[in-house]
């Protein structure tokens, strides 16, 4: 089978990103990463990419005038790599509908709730202020809006007693570290089907 060729779209330190580069490593893994793009040149997710041997790009969304600018730039990068899908791994910006036209197989994203609860930035922060005792992580398709898009997988996690924002987060983490492969697998092997907001696997 001929692997996929994945964009990977990072704005920080890259846990996730190592986690589909650890995936990729794997002989029948059914996709391969063609190029990291950061928006954030400091991102120690660059890091990963490099030891990894894997392209790069940063491309600074304060660079262009606007969002549909940057939107079209991001597209022209990982068009020429090859790119058909493309995954979000702690990547802090929002993508227009043209980004997304752009990747009609397309685009992923982890989130560190379990969503259709605490959308938005800092999950687990919300989740812990909340008083929830369960949180988790979602695997999802993007779509226009804020972590709305239709769920793929989902795990959860304890919330602890004396749990801080960065356990909970560790706690989220490594179920994202596994869930997001695992999603990425079954999509990339082309067994996700998706009917209206339901997705199934098959
Ligand atoms: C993850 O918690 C993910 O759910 C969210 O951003 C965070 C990125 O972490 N979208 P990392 O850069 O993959 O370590």
């Amino acid at each position: 089978m001929s692997r996929k060729a994945l964009g990977v779209l990072v704005s920080g330190s890259g846990s996730n990103l190592q986690a589909l580069i650890d995936a990729c490593s794997v002989a029948d893994f059914p996709a391969r990463i063609s190029v990291v793009v950061s928006n954030v040149p400091t991102a120690f997710a660059l890091e990963r990419a490099r030891r990894a041997g894997i392209a790069s790009e940063v491309l600074e969304h304060k660079k262009f005038g606007s969002r549909t600018e940057y939107d079209e730039a991001l597209v022209g990068v990982l068009r020429s790599h090859g790119v058909t899908r493309v995954c979000l791994a702690g990547f802090m910006r929002l993508l227009g509908p043209g980004f997304l036209r752009a990747f009609p197989e397309g685009v992923m994203n982890v989130h560190p709730a379990l969503l259709p609860a605490f959308p938005g930035v800092h999950g687990a922060k919300q989740a812990l202020d909340y008083g929830a005792k369960v949180a988790g992580c979602t695997v999802h398709f993007v779509d226009e809006g804020t972590d709305t898009g239709p769920v793929i997988a989902q795990a959860c996690v304890p919330v602890l007693p004396d749990d801080t924002e960065a356990t909970l987060q560790a706690r989220i983490q490594q179920e994202e570290h596994r869930l997001y492969p695992e999603a990425v697998r079954l999509w990339c092997e082309d067994r996700l089907v998706v009917q209206g907001r339901r997705v199934r696997t098959k």
